[in-house]
């Protein structure tokens, strides 16, 4: 078994207007509220996680509270908190967890002070069927790194990810799972978020959902298209509070044989940006959210 995490199992957002926005990702982006306690509220996507999205009150401006990894059992959580700790980082011992969902982890932040988490043993769903226009799970998420190299290394030396590729500015992750990738890693100023993608079922379900966006008010921000490395699918959207998140589907799978390429094997024809030659440049609302928010300080425990 491989010393690594599954994806990422969860993303814990601030909300200047959580009951707000929680309405819109059950209602527009088709998530499910699955739990609500005081002015939080969680949400699952159709696959079997217990939620993949939980929204709190913001103190200040849109914010990202934690990402959350997901382990196959206690050794792998016991066996990644050792190396967190042995890299220095600020954590807790790993516990049961009093949260909706419960499960077993620790929570840690790394060398830039974002906030993350490996968990086991959650209360996950029985029903796992996909369901037409209608989220499964967290393809990814996208970060922007200060210290890239150093965030890099600790994706792979301390949570075992693997590079699979760098195309562009952009460097790709992948774990114990079949997805071409669950973590992109860029490079900025200060340690932001990118943006968070949702994975729709199949093709059609992420143009019905961009299509429902732009019904709703929310335009795309950059897309459809489909893009190079990981072959996914994408529509970039600006959430509520301007929060950058992403609809996609038909991510490539792939195992252990899959080969490496770096930028100067992701290169388009002039005027390109996606496989199809479909889609627009991205907005500048979009470069400027995808640079905007950040990792709540000192929030790390679960
Ligand atoms: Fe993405």
């Amino acid at each position: 078994m491989k010393t690594t995490v599954r994806g990422v199992r969860s993303v814990e957002i601030e909300m200047g207007e959580p009951e707000r926005a929680a309405e819109f990702y059950a209602q527009i982006w088709n998530l499910k509220v699955v739990e609500r306690k005081g002015r939080s509220v969680w949400l699952r996507g159709t696959g079997a996680y217990h939620h993949i999205l939980a929204i709190h009150p913001a103190k200040g401006p849109a914010a990202m509270r934690r990402l959350t990894f997901d382990a196959a059992n206690r050794a792998i959580v016991h066996a990644l908190h050792n190396k967190v700790a042995a890299g220095g980082c600020a954590t807790e011992a790993p516990h049961e967890i009093d949260a909706p969902g419960g499960g077993y982890g620790f929570g840690f932040a790394d060398g830039e002070g974002r906030n993350l988490a490996v968990v086991c043993d959650v209360r996950d769903h029985a029903d796992a069927a996909d369901v037409p226009d209608r989220p499964r799970k967290i393809a990814h998420v996208n970060l922007n790194a200060a210290q890239l190299e150093n965030s890099n290394a600790f994706l792979i030396d301390v949570l075992g990810f693997r590079k699979v590729d760098h195309s562009g500015p952009l460097h790709f992750f992948h774990c114990d799972n079949t997805d071409h990738s669950s973590m992109v890693m860029g490079a900025t100023k200060t340690p932001t978020l990118n943006h968070v993608s949702f994975e729709m079922p199949d093709l059609e379900s992420c143009m019905r959902g961009g299509g429902r966006m732009r019904d709703a008010g929310y335009p795309i921000e950059w897309g459809p298209g489909r893009h190079g490395s990981g072959n996914n699918v994408f529509c970039y959207f600006a959430g509520p509070e301007e929060f950058p998140i992403e609809y996609t589907a038909e991510v490539l799978q792939i195992d252990d044989s899959y080969e490496f390429h770096g930028p100067e094997y992701w290169k388009w024809p002039p005027g390109r940006l996606d496989q199809w030659g479909i889609t627009p440049p991205h907005t500048a609302r979009w470069k400027r959210i995808q640079d905007m928010v950040l990792f709540t300080p000192g929030t790390y425990r679960i």
